[in-house]
């Protein structure tokens, strides 16, 4: 593997990512690793990202210097070049002009990082500091008009700096040079593929768990589907899958998720149905907060008696993601939140944790659950709030109510499915905001409900905008709403960003 350390660039997690996509399994990790912990890690090269900071300011983030000295490959890109050549001796000085955005630079000197790619190459700047002076031993690879020292290596001691960006798609040649890096400097096998990362996997399980057994909550959800479905494939039968029927769920959900696991799969999953406890426990209660908490609460109570039934468990297996554990930023390795997924089980059943996604970007899970042969509507699932469709029926719960939802939310995705927009929208629901409304159906007047459609596209969710679908479409979603669902006469389109308002509406 390749460990990235984080100096603060807005592509740092993109390197990350390119690694990956050329076969070669590489983790972002806060600069202030020591060179010890590095060792511990036994990387087969090391990548000093880029940064914001200049190696001048008097916080100005270094790197432990005796990582020169572990005898690993080593690449700076940008801030990591300039760090490079500062500790190493160079010098490093502020650009007349911050350079930005496309520059052409010539390659003067045979290179391992530049082998047999073009002289002229277009690259991808982005710098107000460069380096003047390489430090000893060092020699120019490359040069540029207003940057002479583009990019410089200790060929021997397998040093590497770039003052542009390889990550960046602008850079024309960035992938083949990232190749050459790992490949023919750091000697990577390029193993990281799907295929690979599930035989590893299993074997990994196989190993840990032996003959224990594991206990798995089951949501139907991408992560713990591709999570089931990997443990099962290890360990097989040792694998119990819990899936809680909380009343909250969509139209079918229930089924279809047994069916899939129990026919598709033969996982063994121990349905329970727990409508009438969390509807009892609704009931009356109208504050989204309130709500939430019950849901949550609820959820981990049924939970915990089922796992009580069950003596031999061992593990709890869980879908966290890398994303969920090394955030991007300046804390990387310092911020694991390894028990995430958790939320509030049960502290009291002394299980060990399985996380075998955490390696993982979500677009990797879903690879990872195609190769595993996870059905494609499980795979590319929008993303489905653990409280369901009691956030999207607003204020006090009822059947009618989420009956309501339930046939309408039914109805849209029907039509986002015909239509082939899955993948064009992030998420698509309807909500029920609780309005009555004046109507007229049949030549008689109606007093009934409004029903809210909500689709928006988003790349995290953090932040989101309205889906432009087109009218035709919402034209006849309305009209089969209105048609085919009971009590509804009206039905309006939520044209809201996040921020300001949020994707759910509780
Ligand atoms: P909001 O409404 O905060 O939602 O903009 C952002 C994303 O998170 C989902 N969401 C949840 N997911 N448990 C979950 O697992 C929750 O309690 C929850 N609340 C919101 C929401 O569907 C959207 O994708």
């Amino acid at each position: 593997k390749v460990i990235v350390l984080d100096y603060g660039s807005q592509y740092n997690q993109l390197i990350t990512r390119r690694l990956r996509d050329i076969g070669v399994y590489s983790e972002l990790h806060s600069n202030r690793l020591t060179a010890h912990e590095l060792k511990e890690l036994n990387p087969s090269g090391i990548i000093l990202s880029g940064g914001p900071g200049s190696v001048y300011d008097s916080n100005a983030t270094q790197v432990d210097e005796a990582i020169f000295e572990l005898d690993i490959p080593i690449l700076g890109i940008c801030y990591g070049m300039q760090l490079m050549a500062h500790q190493l001796g160079g010098t490093v000085e502020k650009a007349s002009n911050r350079e930005y955005g496309k520059a052409s630079i010539e390659v003067n000197v045979s290179s391992k990082l530049f082998e047999g790619l073009p002289d002229q190459q277009t690259v991808w700047m982005s710098h107000g500091d460069l380096v003047t002076e390489v430090p000893r031993g060092f020699e120019v690879n490359a040069i540029n008009e207003s940057c002479p020292i583009a990019s410089f290596s200790h060929e021997s001691k397998s040093f590497y700096g770039v003052q542009f960006h390889p990550e960046v798609n602008h850079t024309e040649h960035g992938n083949d040079i990232l190749k050459h890096f790992v490949f023919d400097v750091c000697g990577c096998q390029g193993e990281w593929t799907m295929d690979h990362v599930v035989e590893m996997q299993i074997e990994k399980i196989r190993e840990e768990v032996q003959d224990r057994h594991v206990l798995c909550a089951l949501s139907g959800g991408v992560d713990s589907s591709v999570v089931a479905v990997l443990l099962h494939k290890a360990i097989g039968d040792q694998l119990t899958c819990i899936f809680v029927d909380h009343g909250l769920l969509r139209k079918n959900e229930a089924d279809d998720v047994m069916k899939m696991f129990e026919e598709g799969f033969h996982i063994n999953v121990i349905k329970v149905d727990a409508q009438d406890r969390f509807l009892d426990k609704l009931s009356g209660v109208s504050d989204p907060e309130k709500k939430r908490k019950i849901i949550g609460n609820e959820f981990i109570e049924v939970f915990d008696e089922q796992a009580d039934q069950l003596t031999d468990i061992d593990y709890l297996a869980q879908g966290t993601l890398y994303t969920d554990i090394i955030e991007s930023g300046t804390e990387t390795a310092q911020t694991i939140k390894s028990h995430h997924n958790v939320g509030g089980l049960p502290e009291h059943m002394n299980l060990e944790l399985i996380e075998p996604l955490k390696a993982l970007f979500k677009d990797e899970v879903r690879r990872l659950g195609e190769e595993l042969g996870v059905p494609e509507h499980i795979v590319w699932r929008q993303p489905f709030p653990g409280p369901g469709l009691g956030i999207r029926v607003l204020g006090e719960i009822t059947q009618e109510k989420l009956e309501i939802v339930r046939e309408s939310d039914a109805i849209l995705r029907e039509e986002i499915k015909i239509n082939d927009l899955e993948r064009d929208v992030w998420q698509y629901f309807t909500a029920l905001p609780g309005v009555q409304s004046v109507g007229v159906q049949g030549d008689e007047r109606s007093y009934n409900h409004t029903v809210a459609i909500r689709a928006v596209t988003s790349v995290d969710g953090m932040t989101s905008d309205w889906a432009r679908l087109p009218w035709e479409v919402l034209e006849k979603i309305s009209n089969r709403i209105t048609n085919e669902v009971s009590h509804v006469n009206r039905v309006v389109y939520d044209i809201t960003s996040k921020p300001p308002a949020t994707i759910e509406w509780e």
